[in-house]
């Protein structure tokens, strides 16, 4: 009899203090066909019970010896510069962690012949003709849509066996970290603030969990390629925010309609932006929950 520690997957959870990463460590913390490592830039884990080290995955060293020393089966790379604006003045760093990381991370993958599953964004289109299919041609109109294009085509050429998952506006029950849009705004309308929210940015809003089950099925169906991974409902930024002031019951004469150009943000945003799914719903099976049933898992989870 084969025993079960031999058919234990290793998978190696790159960024797990991320939005993303703590989910996905979590998730996988919790199977036990998996045999778990963890790693992020800070000294600590937010997640207390997993195998955890810290890695700079700029540090190609650094990468190899994790890397080298876990012999993953899976690398799951969430870890990213996800800053857009700060991205166009702190261009070096951006390039540095969302292109030469990932670079590193496709080279010891390789290496090691793991299956590495990479997050990038819909921020690699203009934004000008969305929603986008995976065969849809990228055309970045930012620093940090750029950095996302490079480290995905740094990914193909490596030659890696490799899966890109294309994502937009990620929220979820993340418990630590940075506050993602549904928290900011029903934090923000619960201390009864007025919310400037765009009228002209499209996209559909995509729940962490979903991208766990996503990457969950691409590993079980061993899936190579582009997929979009992304929410069941294309719709503008303010149209969204209203579901949320629906679904919390919050004073919705609190936000406020404004324009994007109106916002004079440091980097431009893809507007007509949002991603298809279709390919991932027929190919793994992914179905997407409604954005009131990802609400209500918040308000269960994190208590929102
Ligand atoms: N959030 C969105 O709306 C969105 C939309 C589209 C695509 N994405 C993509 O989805 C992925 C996950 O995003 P997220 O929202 O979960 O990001 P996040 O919360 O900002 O987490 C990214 C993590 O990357 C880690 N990291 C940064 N630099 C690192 C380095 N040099 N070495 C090792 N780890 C490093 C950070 O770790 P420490 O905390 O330990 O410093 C951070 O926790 C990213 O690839 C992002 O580009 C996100």
């Amino acid at each position: 009899m084969i025993s079960s520690e031999l058919i234990r997957k290793r998978i190696l959870v790159i960024g797990s203090n991320g939005m993303l990463g703590q989910r996905l460590t979590e998730y996988f913390l919790n199977d036990s066909n998996v045999e778990l490592l963890t790693v992020s830039a800070e000294e600590e884990s937010f997640i207390k019970n997993a195998a955890y080290k810290r890695l700079d995955i700029v540090q190609k060293n650094n990468v190899r010896e994790i890397i080298m020393d876990f012999f993953p089966d899976f690398v799951i790379n969430t870890a990213a510069y996800t800053n857009v604006d700060k991205s166009e003045t702190e261009r070096e760093i951006a390039w540095k962690i969302n292109v030469t990381g990932v670079e590193n991370i496709a080279l010891y993958s390789w290496t090691v012949d793991a299956h590495l599953i990479h997050i990038s964004s819909d921020y690699i289109f203009d934004g000008k003709n969305g929603p986008y299919s995976e065969e849809d041609k990228p055309n970045p109109i930012g620093y940090y849509g750029r950095t996302k294009l490079a480290g995905e085509n740094s990914i193909k050429t490596s030659g890696v066996r490799a899966t890109i998952l294309r994502t937009n506006i990620v929220y979820g029950p993340a418990k630590y970290g940075r506050q993602d849009f549904v928290k900011w705004v029903v934090n923000s309308l619960r201390a009864n603030q007025t919310i400037k929210i765009v009228t002209d940015q499209i996209g559909n809003p995509t729940f962490i969990d979903d991208i766990v089950n996503a990457i969950n099925s691409i590993i079980e169906f061993k899936k190579e390629g582009v997929y979009n991974i992304a929410g069941k409902e294309i719709l503008t930024r303010y149209d969204f925010t209203l579901r949320i002031a629906d679904y919390f019951k919050l004073d919705k004469k609190l936000i406020l309609p404004i324009i994007t150009k109106e916002l004079n943000q440091p980097a431009p945003r893809p507007l007509k932006s949002g991603l298809i799914i279709l390919k991932a719903e027929t190919e793994i099976g992914y179905i997407p929950r409604s954005l009131e049933e990802t609400f209500e898992i918040m308000k269960k989870e994190i208590g929102l």
